[in-house]
């Protein structure tokens, strides 16, 4: 089942997608989160940050891992995915460093990487709550739109448009790594519930269609539509 919940600014998307996480830990105080970075997801962590700081969320036995890591850039360096996460999220509340998982961004051999990282995440087990943005091509994590999709872990190489869309990050858009790790299909799917959020009145159009329209490896957001139980939480109807 797809619950579509529509919302009238980022914020109120953040607030009512930190109340699905507050729920969660009321619940299961050692539930494993998948989260996601990029621009979309900074409202929600906001605001578990202050819901941390007020003393209503507690992170102490949670276990994290992400959807992607660029391949080739150091932890150190401000635009991968783990320094990402440390400075948005993981620094502001009470999670172990030694708890949060992404892939190996540095390692000489991607492929490698890739499964040591599909073997953790099986290990770790099933996630309760996989964070996902949609890309303005529809993908997600870096599942890019394809002829054919992976279930697995893999190292990807980013479509122009997507190198384009993230450059607004770096220096330049020769900066922006061009290839890197995502989980797979199969791995998004093995979570108790998928959170899509979704923002400004540029991506309407694509999350409708991922939505609601045909299923199609075209635009692989679509296939959230085949997982049980899925929240979509819509910012897209301005800009706000
Ligand atoms: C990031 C990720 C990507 C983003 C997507 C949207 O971990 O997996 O799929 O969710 O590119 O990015 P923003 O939110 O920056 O528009």
């Amino acid at each position: 089942m797809l619950r579509h919940i529509k919302v009238s600014s980022k914020k109120e998307m953040g607030v009512t997608a930190a109340g699905f996480y507050k729920r969660q830990l009321e619940a299961k105080p050692d539930s494993l989160f998948a989260f996601a970075t990029g621009s979309t997801p900074l409202p929600l962590y906001d605001e578990l940050a202050a819901m941390y700081a007020a003393g209503k969320i507690d992170f102490s036995k949670v276990k994290t891992v992400n959807l992607d890591e660029y391949v080739g850039l150091p932890v150190t360096d401000e635009n991968s995915y783990r320094y990402f996460m440390d400075k948005n999220l993981f620094s502001r509340v009470n999670i172990r460093r030694e708890n949060t998982f992404l892939p190996d961004g540095t390692a000489s051999d991607p492929g490698k990487a890739c499964a040591l990282y599909s073997a953790k995440l099986e290990k770790l087990g099933r996630r309760d709550i996989q964070l996902l943005g949609i890309g303005n091509n529809g993908h997600i994590g870096f599942n890019e739109p394809a002829d054919a999709l992976s279930a697995h872990c893999f190292a990807v190489t980013l479509t122009e448009s997507t190198i384009k869309a993230n450059s607004r990050f770096f220096a330049s858009e020769d900066d922006v790594p061009k290839q890197a790790m995502t989980m797979g299909m199969a791995e998004i799917f093995d979570s108790e519930l998928i959170l899509l959020l979704c923002s400004g009145t540029a991506k309407h159009d694509v999350l409708n269609q991922a939505i609601y329209g045909p299923i199609t490896t075209k635009n692989p957001a679509s296939l959230i539509q085949l997982h049980p139980n899925v929240v979509v939480i819509d910012a897209t109807g301005n800009d706000n």
